[in-house]
Order: C-alpha cells, then structure tokens, then sequence
C-alpha cells in the first residue's frame, strides 16, 4: 500500500508513519520542513525506497499544490491519504477571541484538508481500495459541546466535519471511501502528558479502523475504536 501522510514529523503523523512503515507499506510524509525532521530523515535509512519526505504546509494553497506536482515524481497512486496536519491554540479567552487565531485555524484544521483532498483525487482514484482519513477530534462535535473551550480549534475542527461529509459524495463517485476519525485523548505536545493514550495505541486503532472501512462507512465520523460519534 502507499500512502500519504500530513504533519508527519511528530505526533500521531510520526508514528502513523512508523507503523505503516513497520508492516510493509510505503509512504509519502509530508512536513513544513524536511530539512528539520531527523526523526523522519532517521527512517528512511532504516527503510530505503519506502519512505519519500515532501514538503507540505496545509495552510499555503500553493505549497498543497507543489506537493500534488512532486508527487506523480514519487507515484502515480495512493490507496491512502491521512490529514493529520492539526492546530490547536490554546489558552483563549471569551472578549478576547482574535480573528488570527480564528483563521489560523480555520486554514490548517479546515480549509487544508480541503484543498488536499481536492489536489489528490487523482492519486487516490487510481490508488487500490482508496481511503481518504481526515483526523478530526470529538471536540469537533457540536452536540457533544457543553462550555467554551477552545474554541478556534472547536469551531475548525466542526467545519473539518462538514468538509469530510461535503467531499465524501464527489470523493465516492471516484472509488475513493472518505471518513472523520476521532484519534482519542493521546500523550503528544497537543495532547499533552495527562493523555490516557500512547500515540502507538491510538495509531494501532485507527489503522485498524481503515482496514475495516466498508463502502456504507462513507462520510462517518468515528471514534479511533470505531464507534460513530455525533456530529
Ligand atoms: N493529541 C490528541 O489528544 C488529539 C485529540 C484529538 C485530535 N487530535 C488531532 O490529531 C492530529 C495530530 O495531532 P497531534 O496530537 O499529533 O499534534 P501535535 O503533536 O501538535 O502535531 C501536530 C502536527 O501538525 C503539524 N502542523 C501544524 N500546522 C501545520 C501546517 N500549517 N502545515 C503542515 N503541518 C502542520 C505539525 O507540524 P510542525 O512541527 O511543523 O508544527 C505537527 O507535525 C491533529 O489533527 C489533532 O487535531 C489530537
């Protein structure tokens, strides 16, 4: 299998590209700085011809753009897209929301899996069984929400939902299986040390959550144990 993954220097993208790594696949890892990533740079000695590292910043339409080109350098197709990419500003305050942070979030949490989804149709509809995973999280969800709490990344990660579900009917009609997954509470620098999660754990499960992905499972939002969640 090949795929391709965003923010995958560090965090979930890391060790989403660890594990596929490990099992055989190879992989496209996508990073603001390729020159910076020793971790990514590490592995591809250890897996030479496997692992090709790009650069990618979600929030620059252009740079998503440049990847889709480099790319067909690489292969022709992908059987799996992970947006991973995410960004979380903490320590917002009502009467002081900026509309920065707002739209900073909005560019990488939203607007960038998108535009990536968009430019890569093409790999993944000639990709074999193609998946289209948008890493989203329960705080996404506006049923579920009972304070004010993060909110730029809240309200970003609720419009990610809504473009998961928007793409998932032109995405389908191309072969291409599209799904919002919630990675759980897990021990990274957004997550923090109090995370309940290994990031190991929480890839193992959402690894294993693609594998099980039926046709019906199209435009869903679960959980990273494979329960739907609300919208
Ligand atoms: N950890 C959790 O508990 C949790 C819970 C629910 C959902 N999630 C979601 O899971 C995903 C991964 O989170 P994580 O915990 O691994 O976070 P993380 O450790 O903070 O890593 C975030 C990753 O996103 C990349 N990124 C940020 N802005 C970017 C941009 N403009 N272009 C390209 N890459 C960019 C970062 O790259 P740089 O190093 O260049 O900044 C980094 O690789 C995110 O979508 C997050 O919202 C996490």
């Amino acid at each position: 299998m090949h795929a391709l993954i965003t923010g995958a220097n560090r965090g979930l993208g890391l060790e989403f590209t660890r594990q596929l790594l490990a099992r055989g696949d190879r992989v496209v890892a996508t990073a603001r700085h390729p020159a910076r990533c020793a971790e990514l740079n590490h592995l591809c000695g250890d897996y030479p011809g496997h692992l090709h590292v790009l650069p990618l910043d979600v929030a620059n339409p252009h740079s998503i753009t440049e990847l889709a080109r480099e790319l067909v350098l690489v292969t022709p197709a992908l059987d799996l897209v992970i947006a991973n990419a995410g960004l979380n500003i903490s320590g917002e305050r009502f009467g002081q929301l900026k509309a920065e942070d707002l739209a900073r979030s909005f560019a990488v949490n939203a607007v960038g899996p998108v535009l990536l989804a968009q430019a890569l149709t093409e790999a993944l509809a000639a990709g074999k069984e193609p998946r289209m995973v948008y890493i989203s999280s329960v705080l996404g969800s506006i049923s579920a929400r009972d304070s004010f709490y993060v909110p730029s990344y809240c309200i970003s990660k609720a419009a990610l939902n809504m473009a998961m579900r928007q793409l998932a009917y032109p995405l389908s009609e191309r072969g291409i299986c599209s799904v919002a997954v919630h990675p759980g509470w897990v021990r990274t620098d957004m997550g923090g040390a109090k995370a309940p999660l290994t990031p190991e754990q929480s890839v193992r499960d959402v690894l294993a959550l693609i594998a099980g992905l039926k046709p019906e499972d199209n435009g869903r939002f679960f959980s990273h144990e494979g329960q739907e969640l609300a919208w």
